[in-house]
């Protein structure tokens, strides 16, 4: 029987962060015309869709997270016409578009709350969410995402506005039914305009149950994270539940929320046929790293804690709710300075990471640079960076008694600018991203590291990636990488990630050695779909990998 599957079961996905993929006109920051320009090599790549981060109108205090016209573009990147230049020249070549769709927060600069506040009367001040101080403190002790007091007094009056994110973010009101309609018709807007589905941005902080008691303090700083407060708060289910009415239900889209839903028994009711969304990006395997003291001397521990938590997620999911698997976003630090020990990162080690999370069930996604095996770059000063939580960040360390040496050590480990430097296209002047000074410091590893020299070797990290593609997008296996469960083997071997996907009496094996060392596994020779040596030591009812060895077995 064959099971007629929906495209983006089959997809594979490709996140753009714009502002640093193409620059094509000269001002030092990546736009739409220069994604158009890399979309052959996108299509080569065997890429079927892209998630490019927000395009909209925005001062760009979050980089396009807050967004001040929902349905223009930014001139930075363009116009509303490139855009639709964009849809059909990707749909032109397979590849379909997905949005970034940010409604937990507008801009500081939107219309609505600029109104909002010029006249806390108007009907625009119900469009945030407004609340009055308590004596001379505000509302409540919430804390920021991204540091300092979630609350920002609004000038001449004992109000405040409540902002997750940065000051210029402040929340919308969800709970205001005229909002909401303001934001379906922008949903209807760009579904109009051919986008084949969104991502959709901190959704889970949509619902939000004020409390004017303070939560007990947390940190130095006297405030609180109460996630149990406004993230996926008690109630969520129904605002999503109508908005997936009044936008996305019936049509053939593919919705991806960013959220974390802790409890696997509601993971049917958000995603899925019958759920809010299509898909999830889910967060449980990102914030560990290998440069971790913890992991630090033993690599093996790390290896050992994230497949625990990769199948545990997997098991819960077969045969359920389709995840999008990734290792890197424009939020997190390069994954091969993430799960990778700094001084084994090389070809095998970053193909070996790549043949891992891009076989379990779900959609697999590649972050931009990621397929050329792009790294960190560590600054000397804090002043290099420009993200805001990235200075809260330091100052929070500071606050930790941090000294600024070590507080900086920290930052360059764990902040999000290290993916957000410019795309590495060649070994020309700014790495071919830009003829100008980019608006964020290129990586200067970039004369060795980049796509032109990759693309010209034949046994480089992208055309192994290209490999990857040909064979998820093979016909034949379709089935089994789709409605094939996830189940680990091999799980006393430390420093192995192995699973199989099992459909009825077909089987597929990808097995990993992430150690520097040789390892011997119990595995009967049979036939290589992929590896990442030239050659696979068979023994007896035995394989030898080499170190960082990784290899896909057909029964
Ligand atoms: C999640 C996005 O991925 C991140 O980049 C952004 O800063 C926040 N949401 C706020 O929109």
């Amino acid at each position: 029987m064959t099971v007629k599957h929906k495209w983006w079961q089959e997809a594979i996905g490709y996140q753009i962060y714009p502002k640093s993929f193409q620059d094509s006109n000269h001002d030092g920051i990546g736009d739409i015309q220069g994604i158009i320009q890399h979309l052959d090599q996108l299509k080569d790549l065997g890429i079927t869709v892209i998630w490019i981060s927000p395009i909209n109108l925005s001062p760009m205090v979050d980089h396009g997270y807050d967004i001040s016209d929902y349905l223009q573009i930014d001139p930075s990147f363009g116009t509303n016409g490139d855009f639709e230049e964009l849809i059909a020249a990707a749909n032109d070549r397979g590849i379909k578009v997905l949005l970034d769709l940010v409604i937990n927060h507008t801009s500081s600069e939107h219309e609505w709350f600029k109104k909002a506040m010029e006249d806390l009367n108007s009907e625009y001040a119900d469009y945030y969410v407004i609340k009055e101080g308590k004596g001379d403190l505000p509302p409540n002790n919430w804390r920021s995402i991204f540091g300092g007091s979630a609350w920002e007094k609004i000038a001449g009056t004992n109000k405040y506005y409540l902002h997750l994110f940065t000051v210029e973010q402040p929340d919308v009101n969800w709970e205001n039914p005229k909002l909401r309609q303001e934001l379906y018709k922008v949903i209807e807007f760009w579904l109009d305009k051919g986008v084949a589905g969104f991502r959709i941005d901190a959704i889970s902080h949509i619902k939000k149950i004020y409390d004017q008691e303070d939560s007990p303090a947390d940190g130095p700083d006297g405030l609180a994270t109460n996630w149990e407060l406004y993230r996926d708060a008690e109630g969520i289910g129904e605002f999503l539940g109508e908005m997936r009415d009044m936008t996305f239900k019936g049509k053939d889209i593919l919705t991806i929320a960013e959220m974390d839903v802790e409890d696997p028994q509601k993971w049917e009711e958000y995603f899925g046929d019958d759920g809010y969304f299509t898909s999830i990006f889910d967060f449980y395997h990102t914030p560990f790293t290998v440069q971790d003291k913890k992991y630090r001397d033993d690599p093996v521990a790390f290896i050992e804690m994230l497949k625990k938590l990769v199948f545990k997620k997997q098991q819960l999911a077969n045969g359920r709710v389709f995840f999008t698997n990734f290792i890197e976003n424009h939020d997190l630090p390069r994954a091969l300075n993430r799960f990778i020990p700094q001084k084994e990162i090389n070809f095998h080690s970053a193909s070996a990471l790549a043949l891992f999370y891009f076989f379990l069930r779900g959609i697999p996604v590649i972050y931009q640079g990621q397929e050329i095996g792009m790294v960190d770059y560590p600054k000397a000063s804090i002043e290099e960076y420009v993200d805001l939580a990235t200075h809260n960040n330091y100052q929070d360390y500071l606050l930790r008694n941090y000294t600024e040496v070590e507080a900086l050590q920290q930052i360059n480990i764990e902040n999000r600018e290290n993916s957000r430097t410019p795309m590495q296209w060649d070994n020309t002047a700014y790495a071919g991203f830009s003829d100008v000074t980019p608006w964020f410091a290129v990586n200067p590893n970039y004369p060795q590291l980049n796509y032109q020299v990759e693309e010209e070797n034949p046994a480089s990290l992208l055309n192994f990636y290209k490999k990857m593609t040909t064979l998820r997008k093979r016909a034949a296996l379709q089935p089994i990488w789709i409605d094939g469960d996830s189940l680990p083997i091999l799980e006393d071997y430390a420093g192995c990630i192995a699973y199989q996907r099992v459909l009825v009496n077909q089987k597929l094996t990808v097995v990993i050695n992430f150690t520097n060392k040789k390892m011997t596994l119990p595995l009967e020779k049979s036939e290589v779909l992929l590896t990442n040596y030239d050659q696979v030591a068979w023994r007896k009812k035995q394989v030898e990998l080499q170190p960082y060895q990784g290899l896909i077995l057909k029964d």
